[in-house]
């Protein structure tokens, strides 16, 4: 059953997403050299850059070096978080010939439109990190999103269970209500949170998703949250600029630091509150990872051949279809493993440990 799914999908990539010579199956998707194929053109489009530093940051660079160095043309471009501009640079990608197509969507019924045409222009899709929900995309490429949200729920647990806090309120902030990710979070640390609820280890306080995971948005509900509940000990947020959001207020209150903040992408900013002891953890997916894997089987797609990078199938919720996918292993980061992601290139020593926070880069081992 997953098998013949699989093989009517790459059969209907191959009898239209083939460019140059047919019937040459020939392994590809590493994409090293410059190509024994002609490539057709890969269209990316990223979401926003505003919900968090990475898409502005590391997947345009780890994607545009993957494709430069297989030698593929890709047009990459970002949606500024605008639904409409979404639709807009589709619609240009496919004008403009694309045989590829990869989205990191706004929403899965936006991200459908796109598809969909794409689809009936005989391009080749992936949905990038976020899934489409019915959206039919012949590949995704993320992490263990399930995961993510698990090693926040373990690490806030872990953060208050240090505090010693008898029985503490704790918030939750998700990120946006239409991004499967976020759905997919919760689910990972709500089935660590919900048992703690139940056996009166912690107490369920407000809990509330913030709207394409915006930031300043995510400050404002989380004023409101503290204010109603002065007695908030923890806040499980989605993503670090949900994280930073919820630690600015608490710096407003002076309750910086005994309040654990959770977060995730293991971005600059988020690094830098968890070594001066604000934030709890964050989770680190290594986006070149990420980008490697999308752009391999964006490269083969390219050059009409069937990809062979995928490493199994995620079942789509809505549509109930197996999508053949990658899934990366996400990474639990707390003050004592901070150094691991300078280790991995994913940030710089120069970038993270700006004067204020030399001493305690260099207490945390990152030399
Ligand atoms: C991504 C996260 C990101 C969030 C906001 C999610 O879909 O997986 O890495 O922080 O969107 O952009």
């Amino acid at each position: 059953m997953r098998k013949g799914l699989f093989a009517l999908a790459a059969a209907g990539l191959l009898a239209t997403g083939s460019v140059a010579a047919c019937g040459d199956n020939t392994e590809g998707g590493t994409g090293t050299g410059s190509g024994d194929k002609a490539a057709g053109k890969v269209g990316v489009i990223l979401p926003d850059t505003k919900s968090s530093a990475r898409w502005a940051t590391a997947d345009l660079t780890y994607l545009k070096a993957a494709f430069a160095a297989a030698g593929v043309e890709a047009d990459i471009q970002n949606a500024q978080g605008d639904k409409t501009q979404f639709q807009t640079l589709a619609d240009g990608m496919i004008s403009s010939g694309v045989k590829v197509l990869m989205i990191v969507n706004l929403d899965s019924g936006t991200g459908k439109a796109v598809l969909d045409k794409a689809k009936a222009a005989g391009i080749a899709t992936i949905d990038y990190d976020r899934l489409t929900l019915n959206g039919g995309a012949n590949y995704y490429v993320s992490f263990d999103n399930v995961k993510v949200g698990e090693l926040q729920g373990q690490g806030l647990v872990e953060c208050l269970t240090e505090k010693k806090y008898v029985k503490p309120v704790v918030a939750e902030l998700n990120g946006s209500p239409t991004d499967n990710n976020a759905t997919l979070f919760a689910q990972g640390y709500n089935s660590v949170l919900d048992p703690k609820y139940a056996d009166g280890t912690f107490t369920k306080g407000p809990n509330q998703s913030v709207p394409d995971w915006d930031n300043a948005q995510g400050g404002t509900i989380f004023e409101q949250m503290l204010t109603s509940n002065k007695n908030i000990k923890g806040v499980l947020a989605a993503n670090d600029g949900l994280g930073n959001a919820a630690i600015s207020v608490l710096k407003k209150n002076k309750l910086n630091g005994q309040v654990p903040v959770t977060g995730q992408d293991a971005t600059v900013q988020g690094l830098q509150n968890i070594l001066a002891g604000d934030q709890c953890m964050t989770v680190y997916k290594a986006i070149k990872k990420e980008a490697d894997a999308a752009s391999a089987l964006a490269i083969s797609l390219a050059k009409g051949e069937k990809p062979t990078t995928a490493t199994g199938t995620i079942k789509d919720p809505d549509s109930g279809k197996d999508v053949p996918s990658v899934l990366l292993d996400p990474q639990s980061i707390t003050k004592a493993n901070v150094k691991d992601v300078v280790a991995d290139g994913f940030v710089t020593k120069a970038e993270l440990c700006t004067p204020d926070f030399a001493k305690a880069c260099t207490d945390a081992g990152i030399s």
